[in-house]
């Protein structure tokens, strides 16, 4: 079998350059991503279509050929397959039934409708069978705490401030939620690596928000919880943990979490942080997601200064968060030969 450049970053044959993948890398930058989602009549139906969510995932290993795929879905199917209705506004975002009390989080389905997210396991098998053997397949799903965020909210807010006050005023009633999307997300990424994923990723994107206490339980917990549920079943799939924005603590988060790998995001200071994760840690990241807008000399000295202060290390390299749909596709080119050259 050819060796996966990806999954040789956690071995002990750590590749030459770093592997290369970018956090929402089938997505609206794409003229044949916005092709094919013009087909489908709302965005959970694509994402529960299984041909349309293959064609996804495929078409930035087509088009670039990254290091890994990570299957085409979104965190909300956990909300969705608890039987919160979820929905997509063109142009606004996800829209939720907000969960306004603890009576609401006790009438949450007790366990995942698997059904409903049979697509997704059928879309991991099927880019699984068709997907180049030297590319790493990744599952993912949302943290506790950000899944909660949008529950609580019923939408994004900048600041997440529903739930961080919801959590403050009913504590009890906020560990309800919490336990449940443990559950829920341990299930979920056992069924993913079942279907074939290789690798799985935990976005907890709004970790930011919380002061350092109500991070350690909210966030940092129930990651290391998840992680424990999972490794209980696949002690050798590696899990990568995306705790976006926050300040320090990284190397207490993964003693914490025994997280493989650990997604910085574009404020952390990349050679601070590698300083202080253990050598046989993984970390990813962390170009800026506007340097790539903006392409030229800037770009490539973004590139090289994380090329240089990760050099020699385990890294994987990617973005600070997702990819924004004006990245020029030029640019997305240049990354990639300048990280590979
Ligand atoms: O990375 C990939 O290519 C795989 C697919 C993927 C999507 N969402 C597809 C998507 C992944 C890994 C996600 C994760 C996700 N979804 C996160 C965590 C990462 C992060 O960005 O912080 C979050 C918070 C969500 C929830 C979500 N989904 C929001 C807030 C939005 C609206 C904002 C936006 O970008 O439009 C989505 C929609 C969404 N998820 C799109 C895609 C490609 C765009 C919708 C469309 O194409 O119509």
């Amino acid at each position: 079998m050819p060796a996966k450049p990806f999954l040789a970053t956690f071995s002990d044959s750590l590749p030459k350059r770093p592997p290369i993948w970018l956090m929402r890398q089938a997505g609206r930058y794409l003229a044949e991503y916005r092709a094919i989602r013009a087909k489908a009549s709302s965005f959970l139906d694509f994402c529960y279509t299984p041909e349309l969510a293959i064609e996804a995932t495929l078409q930035p290993i087509q088009r670039f050929g990254f290091d890994a795929a990570i299957i085409f879905s979104d965190i909300l199917v956990i909300p969705d397959a608890l039987g919160q209705g979820v929905r997509f506004v063109e142009g606004e975002g996800p829209r939720l039934d907000a969960l306004e009390d603890r009576a609401a989080i006790e009438a949450l389905a007790g366990t995942l409708d698997l059904d409903k997210l049979e697509p997704v396991y059928a879309a991991l098998r099927g880019v699984k069978a068709t997907l180049p053997p030297e590319t790493t397949l990744i599952g993912f799903c949302g943290a506790p705490w950000t899944l909660a965020t949008y529950m609580i909210g019923g939408r994004g807010t900048p600041d997440q401030a529903p739930a961080r006050a919801f959590a403050y005023r009913d504590r009890e009633g906020f560990s309800l939620l919490i336990d449940r999307l443990v559950e829920a997300c341990i299930l979920h990424l056992v069924r993913q690596i079942e279907a074939g994923a290789e690798a799985v990723q935990i976005f907890d994107s709004w970790a930011g928000t919380l002061p350092e206490a109500e991070f350690l339980v909210w966030s940092q917990q129930p990651i290391a919880r998840i992680i424990r549920g999972v490794k209980a079943q696949f002690p050798t799939v590696p899990i990568i943990a995306f705790p976006r924005g926050i300040a320090g603590g990284f190397s207490g988060f993964i003693r914490e979490t025994g997280a493989d790998a650990i997604s910085l995001d574009t404020a952390a200071r990349l050679s601070e942080a590698r300083a202080s994760i253990p050598a046989n840690v993984v970390t990813q990241g962390n170009l800026d997601p506007l340097v790539l807008i903006a392409g030229g000399a800037a770009l490539d000295l973004a590139i090289d200064r994380i090329l240089e202060s990760t050099r020699g290390t385990r890294h994987i390299f990617n973005l600070g968060h997702g990819i924004l749909p004006q990245t020029p596709i030029a640019h997305v080119e240049r990354l990639i030969e300048r990280v590979r050259g």
